[in-house]
């Protein structure tokens, strides 16, 4: 059974572990994050963009996550930055069982009255709300202090935000950004922030552009063809820190995406002849789930379930 991601979070939140938040825009991404979850007895959140439902359809996606949710392991259905309210609203009515509200980019007052409309929607029917405030993009982004503090999250304000809009979760920009190309210069998060954040919210906090940009799935995507330059991740180490200071959603869909593109890669190169797609599609599975896995260590969501 679907479960709210706040039921699942809590208790992350408490005992001070993560529970990996995994994007998917097909079946064969989540058949490898169950397996996975299954495997290391962790809960999971099944999360899908406003893309991946503009890509795959709203009813598949729910019919597979319904099915997928059989596995005996906590699971909730996430839409991923909403933006769009109508979208949002049919999430909630269709059986997501937590949806995001991103208004990050809109003015604050804004953000406040959108996040409050959603959160009024989804206590209806008890799904849980992520909200965000601040703006997740790289460290390096901002040329100046004064930049810095005025993108990354303030703790005042977000302990404000989350008192008025009620929202259940919060994501907070302390330096993390989306894709494989996080950081120009040395890696580097607020951790500092996050420390006062936490204080202040006591809710779980969630951190998105997580991915790690594992050097091995690199090299392996790169071996068969893939052209990545300079791509960076967010050290293991800083994500340690990042859970040890209140994170308890961790957000990972750019690392997926690696495995993916490594192992179907590595089998239109090594098997010529093949033309079955579940052959030529069975690596990037088995390279997911271990990438799956391999966080669920890191977040120490493993036994968990
Ligand atoms: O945070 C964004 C996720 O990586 C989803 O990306 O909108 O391309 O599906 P997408
Ligand atoms: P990554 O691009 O680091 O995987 O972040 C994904 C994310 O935040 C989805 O909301
Ligand atoms: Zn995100």
């Amino acid at each position: 059974m679907l479960v709210p991601a706040i039921k699942i979070l809590k208790s992350a939140r408490e005992r001070h572990y993560a529970v990996p938040a995994l994007n998917i825009n097909n079946l064969e991404a989540l058949k490898a994050i169950v397996a996975a979850a299954v495997k290391m007895r962790s809960p999971i959140i099944v999360q899908t963009s406003e893309g991946a439902i503009e890509y795959a359809g709203m009813d598949y996606l729910i019919a597979m996550a319904k099915v997928a949710a059989k596995a005996p392991i906590p699971m909730a259905l996430h839409l991923d930055h909403g933006k769009n309210l109508k979208l949002i609203k049919e999430a909630i009515q269709k059986g997501y069982t937590s949806v995001m509200f991103d208004g990050s980019s809109l003015p604050l007052k804004e953000n406040v009255a959108k996040t409050k409309q959603v959160v009024a929607w989804a206590r209806a029917k008890k799904v849980s709300v992520e909200a965000e405030i601040g703006a997740i993009a790289g460290i390096e982004d901002f040329v100046s202090v004064e930049e810095k503090d005025a993108h990354l999250t303030n703790p005042e304000q977000a302990a404000k935000f989350v008192k008025e809009t009620k929202c259940d979760s919060l994501a907070v920009a302390i330096g993390t950004a989306h894709g494989a190309f996080k950081f120009k210069g040395e890696t580097h998060l607020d951790i500092e922030r996050l420390k006062k954040i936490a204080r202040l919210v006591k809710n779980p906090i969630v951190l998105h552009g997580a991915s790690g940009v594992m050097e091995d799935v690199v090299k392996l995507a790169e071996y068969h063809g893939a052209k990545l330059g300079k791509a960076r991740g967010v050290l293991d180490e800083d994500i340690k820190q990042a859970i040890k200071y209140g994170v308890s959603k961790i957000n990972i869909d750019t690392d997926l995406r690696l495995g993916f593109t490594a192992g179907i890669r590595e089998a239109v190169d090594q098997m010529g002849n093949v033309i079955d797609p579940r052959k030529l599609l069975e690596p990037a599975i088995i390279l997911m789930r271990e990438i799956a896995m391999r966080k669920m260590i890191l977040f120490k969501s493993e036994g968990k379930a």
